[in-house]
């Protein structure tokens, strides 16, 4: 199969590369593996561009992990990424490192920029992201309140770049999220886990610039009043 996306890439696909995308022209090599090296560790998250049937744009954080040739996410069946999907079978999955992108899919959709793919219809965030690669939906499954969709690597190349050292900060904020999607999504119960939000929050404080302390403070202020719509 990667042979095939390779034939696909040296045809239809030759016409949008630039000079700048080293990661692409390594892909004509072997795409499978550059993504193999991104999605070393198991279940990574992303963040995943779509589009509904009138064309509107919507960014979610989702789990991502490699299953053969195929990238695949796991969204519940009540997420507006999981509808688009089924409406318009494309995709982008956006990796990053930088947890404030992450923090802005989820409760500032409208401050990311978004700008035209090369071969989807989907729009890539327009910001520190280290690959996109641009997807449309092969299969899917649906198991209780969740799919599996196995989206097929179109074309994949380098962003900016996230350009950012390990920071136990960044990392834990990512953790927090989950924590706060999970209880939006009634998935756990907010008592449950209250406390160990806390600790990360305090971590956060205590390691993060001002930028993560702000928004560890405007997190700390949902837990209170409960308000973790995004
Ligand atoms: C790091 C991270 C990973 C997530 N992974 C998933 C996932 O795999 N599946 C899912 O349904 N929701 C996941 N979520 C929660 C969704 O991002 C959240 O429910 C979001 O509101 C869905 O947006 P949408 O309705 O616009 O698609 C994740 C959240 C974070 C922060």
């Amino acid at each position: 199969m990667w042979s095939n996306i390779l034939n696909h890439n040296r045809g239809s696909l030759k016409s949008v590369l630039t000079p700048r995308d080293k990661l692409l022209r390594e892909g004509l090599v072997d795409l499978s593996s550059i993504l193999r090296r991104y999605f070393r560790y198991g279940h990574h998250e992303a963040i995943i561009t779509t589009i509904d049937m009138l064309g509107n744009a919507n960014v979610a954080p989702m789990g991502v992990f490699l299953s053969n040739d195929y990238v695949v996410l796991r969204p519940y069946v009540s997420t507006r990424t999981y509808r688009n999907l089924t409406e318009v079978p494309e995709a982008v999955v956006n990796v990053t490192n930088d947890s404030v992108l992450f923090y802005k899919a989820l409760y500032e959709k409208n401050s990311l920029r978004l700008r035209r793919a090369r071969v989807v219809r989907v729009p890539i965030i327009d910001g520190p992201i280290d690959l996109y690669i641009e997807c449309n939906v092969e299969k899917y499954f649906i198991n209780n309140e969740r799919a599996t969709i196995y989206l097929k690597p179109l074309c994949v190349y380098e962003g900016p770049g996230s350009k950012i050292a390990f920071s136990r900060a960044n990392s834990l904020l990512i953790e927090v999220l989950v924590y706060l999607t999970k209880i939006s999504a009634r998935v756990l119960d907010v008592n449950e886990v209250k406390d160990r939000i806390e600790c990360f929050l305090s971590i956060i404080e205590r390691l993060g610039s001002e930028e993560l302390i702000l928004i560890a403070k405007s997190i700390r202020s949902k837990l209170t009043l409960k308000d973790l719509r995004n």
